[in-house]
């Protein structure tokens, strides 16, 4: 099953990728994740995607392709995949359907407002990308996954998500058409609990 969630930022997209990639054994593939590991390990792309990701904008299509078509060429793709947060472009999506057959869309939706508070208190492991938030009971500064020391995104800070979310409406809100063109896109309330967006996201991999 090759899967797509699309979402603005916070909407919740890495959060159900995670669990339903551990839950139907396939991969999370996350370009900001990528992107995030090209910075750190201070690769060309890396030093290419900082200054927009830090900025709220972005990264060229060129680069994001080029990366989403390069991971989508590894064996664990083979038996499907859950893209989380690609494509972001009418661009990425042409690119993507001359590389992938696409099964659905799965559009989280949600607020800016509850985004803003959400993505203000969101934490996450560096180690293993877990996602926490800090008003979430039982909140702990150490990973309960890897035991690693969460840390907040610096693009996690009201400024930049605003800009996020301005970008999402011009420049990723086309796809929400694009997809319900092809037939393809369901969409679920991100507003409800965690388990509730979860259980409504699962129906639509057991449909
Ligand atoms: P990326 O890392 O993809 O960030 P994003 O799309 O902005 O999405 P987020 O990771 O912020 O949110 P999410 O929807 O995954 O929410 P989460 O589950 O964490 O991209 C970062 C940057 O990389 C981009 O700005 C861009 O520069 C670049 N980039 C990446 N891909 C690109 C592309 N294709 N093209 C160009 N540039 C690209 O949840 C958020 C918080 O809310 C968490 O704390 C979570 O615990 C909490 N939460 C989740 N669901 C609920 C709920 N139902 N109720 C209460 N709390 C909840």
């Amino acid at each position: 099953m090759n899967v797509i969630f699309l979402g603005p930022p916070g909407a919740g997209k890495g959060t159900h990728a995670q669990k339903i990639s551990q839950e139907f054994s396939i991969p999370q593939i996350s370009t900001g994740d990528i992107l995030r590991q090209a910075i750190k390990d201070g690769t060309e792309v890396g030093l290419k995607a900082k200054e927009y990701m830090d900025a709220g904008k972005l990264v060229p299509d060129s680069v994001v392709i080029a990366i989403a078509e390069q991971r989508l060429k590894a064996d664990d793709c083979k038996k499907g995949y859950i893209l989380d947060g690609f494509p972001r472009t009418v661009a990425q999506a042409e690119a993507l359907d001359k590389i992938a057959d696409i099964d659905f869309v799965v559009d989280i939706d949600v607020d800016d407002e509850v985004i803003v508070k959400r993505l203000s208190g969101r934490r996450v492991c560096p180690d293993c990308q877990t996602v926490y938030h800090v008003d979430f009971e039982g909140y702990s500064p150490i990973c309960a996954k890897c035991g690693g020391n969460v840390i907040q995104r610096k693009d996690d800070n009201e400024d930049t998500i605003r800009e996020r979310l301005s970008v999402y409406a011009q420049q990723t809100a086309p796809l929400i058409d694009y997809y319900k063109k092809a037939g393809k896109l369901i969409v679920v309330d991100g507003a409800k609990p965690v388990s509730e967006v979860f259980a409504d996201v699962k129906k639509a991999f057991e449909a």
